[in-house]
């Protein structure tokens, strides 16, 4: 039963972040992209591989607060769907809007600062990406966990991306901001303790 409850919650996890995808390949095919559909496809895979890995990130901390012990084994994968947005905003930003044209994103990568934000988070995000196996996990140990720190800054780099491309609303990576700063506080060690002992209290009544 326990198996069967585990393999749903995965095979659940993998529909949520196939979604969104298929609707962007559907609206592609239909025409439905906007105007400037490369931009759109930027910016939707954009926002997917940073909600998925604010995702990831939260798993941790939601089994602090809520003793949900099954969102854990979640935390992988929706880490690897983060990393495949991710390569697929890569992608469309150098073979659709450039053209492999790799002299040209040189100079924008000389001009445009959030870019090289950008890169950054990627570039934190792949070694996360090569460990998420279960063989790495075994073979890295304690070491796996500590490298899965690498995501915060990944996370953060993200949003210092988002924040510095946005040109007048920055109401929506603050937000990003905020929550990935949450869920960094409740991991702190004396908060976590506080809430342990506070959902002890709880169950005791
Ligand atoms: C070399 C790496 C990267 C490049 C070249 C890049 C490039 C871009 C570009 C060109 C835009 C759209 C700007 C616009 O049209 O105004 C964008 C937006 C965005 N990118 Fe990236 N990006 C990179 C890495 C990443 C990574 C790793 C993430 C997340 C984990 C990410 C998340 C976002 C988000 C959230 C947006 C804004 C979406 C919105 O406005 O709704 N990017 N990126």
């Amino acid at each position: 039963m326990r198996t069967l409850k585990r393999q749903w919650l995965r095979l659940l996890t993998h529909i949520a972040a196939l979604l969104p995808l298929l609707v962007l390949v559907w609206d592609f095919s239909q025409g439905q992209l906007t105007a400037n559909p490369i931009q759109e496809i930027q910016l939707r895979t954009g926002r997917y591989a940073l909600t998925l890995l604010i995702l990831s990130l939260a798993c941790t901390p939601l089994n602090i607060v809520f003793g949900i012990r099954q969102i854990l084994q979640l935390r992988p994968l929706l880490g690897l769907y983060a990393f495949v947005y991710a390569c697929l905003h890569l992608l469309n930003f150098f073979g659709l809007d450039y053209g492999f044209n790799f002299p040209l994103v040189w100079e924008d990568f000389a001009e445009k600062r959030f870019i090289v934000a950008g890169l950054a988070a990627f570039l934190s995000l792949l070694p996360l990406a090569v460990t998420s196996t279960a063989g790495w996990v075994r073979r890295l140990g304690k070491n796996w966990g500590r490298l899965h720190w690498l995501a915060y800054s990944a996370g953060a780099l993200a949003i210092v991306h988002f924040l510095w491309q946005v040109k007048a609303d920055f109401t929506r990576p603050l937000i990003y901001g905020i929550v990935l700063a949450l869920l960094l506080i409740i991991r702190l060690p004396n908060v976590r303790r506080a809430i342990g002992e506070f959902r002890q209290r709880l169950s005791k009544g």
